[in-house]
């Protein structure tokens, strides 16, 4: 299988491991899947880059694909049909804010267009579409995959419909319905993980450091050597991202400090749900997290726990350095 070339921190480098996953997508691909697909995981994961290799891989099986990356206004189209890709185009030119918009729906048009056109295998990949199109509509979003999969404009052999998403919250709007198969995706598993700090050139941490601090985050990952391995900039900055702010911690102080001990702490029946739902919103924690069984799992679980890493049972802090900007703030106030 070919591997495709994604951007990683100032670098292009071939896409790595992940091997488990792009199994899964194989299956997919042989087999058809009978619900969409939605990969929800912390952010930095590698949704995104895991999705640019899934297309490749449903082009080897002879799909004609659709991938959009809706926050960044990106496609790719794999297809002889020239006006998918011109449509494409045209909707990513207009200004910013439609062109998100209309290209998140357009992806399930030119695929209808695609079976019309009597294509047989043909798959769409969807990334980030939910913030651009509005959370409370992330369900009907999903809805429209599964009209897709289950009323086709006319026969088909099969179709593939994947979205990926970071937003923790998107995942209760989806979940609520039966419309998809909802499935996480982890952090890299270790050896993946490493594989990609080897391509890092220059001076840097030994392995182990970089291992506790992203924890298997590429985009953590790719943090760090962005700021030469300065994690105290990291976490500054991830402060502010989180808009972890003094009055935030104060309010939530006893609560947090336990989490921050150990996340599983959260999954008490008296720890306050507000408190819950602002880590989830603001992608701090991953909350009541599925069985460690490969089958939930688009690609590895995680471990049952690792305190090290900050992942518990039913919660896990999406990395340390999650974990770690939230314990500076304790610290401090
Ligand atoms: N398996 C991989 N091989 C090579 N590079 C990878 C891999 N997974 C992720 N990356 C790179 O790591 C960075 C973060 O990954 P990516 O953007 O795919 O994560 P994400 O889960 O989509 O994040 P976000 O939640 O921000 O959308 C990117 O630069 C990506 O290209
Ligand atoms: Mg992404």
């Amino acid at each position: 299988m070919r591997r495709v070339a994604v951007k990683f921190a100032n670098l292009d480098v071939e896409f790595v491991d992940r091997e488990v996953g792009l199994g899964q997508v194989a299956t997919w691909a042989e087999r058809g899947a009978l619900f969409p697909v939605v990969i929800f995981g912390p952010e930095g994961c590698g949704k995104s880059a895991f999705l640019r290799q899934a297309a490749e891989v449903l082009r080897g099986f002879g799909y004609d694909v659709v991938y959009v990356d809706v926050s960044h206004v990106d496609f790719t189209a794999h297809t002889d049909v020239a006006e998918v890709a011109r449509r494409l185009a045209e909707a990513a030119s207009e200004v910013s804010g439609v062109a998100e918009v209309k290209l998140a729906y357009l992806a399930i048009e030119v695929i209808k267009e695609l079976i019309r056109r009597g294509k047989k295998r043909v798959a769409v990949l969807v990334d980030e579409a939910f913030q651009a199109i509005g959370i409370e509509k992330a369900g009907l979003y999903v809805k429209k995959l599964l009209n897709l999969v289950e009323y086709p404009p006319r026969d088909y052999e099969r179709i593939i419909a994947v979205a990926a998403t970071s937003e923790g919250v998107s995942r209760s709007e989806i979940g609520r319905h039966r419309w998809a198969d909802v499935m996480p995706m982890w952090n890299m598993p270790r050896e993946g993980f490493q594989q990609l700090y080897e391509k890092l050139p220059g001076p840097k941490p030994p392995f182990e450091e970089a291992w506790r601090l992203a924890g298997g985050n590429p985009g953590m990952l790719s943090r760090l050597y962005l700021t030469s391995w300065d994690s105290g900039v990291v976490v500054t900055r991830l402060i502010r991202e989180k808009r972890l702010t003094p009055d935030f911690v104060a309010r939530w102080r006893g609560w947090l400090e336990k989490a921050v001990e150990d996340p599983e702490a959260l999954w008490s029946p008296d720890a306050p749900e507000e408190l819950i739902r602002q880590l989830v919103e603001r992608n701090l924690i991953l909350y009541n997290i599925y069985e460690r069984q490969q089958i939930f799992w688009a690609d590895a679980p995680p471990p049952e726990t690792d305190p090290e890493l900050g992942i518990g049972r039913n919660v896990a802090w999406q990395t340390p350095i999650h974990r770690e900007a939230v314990k500076r703030v304790l610290d401090a106030v």
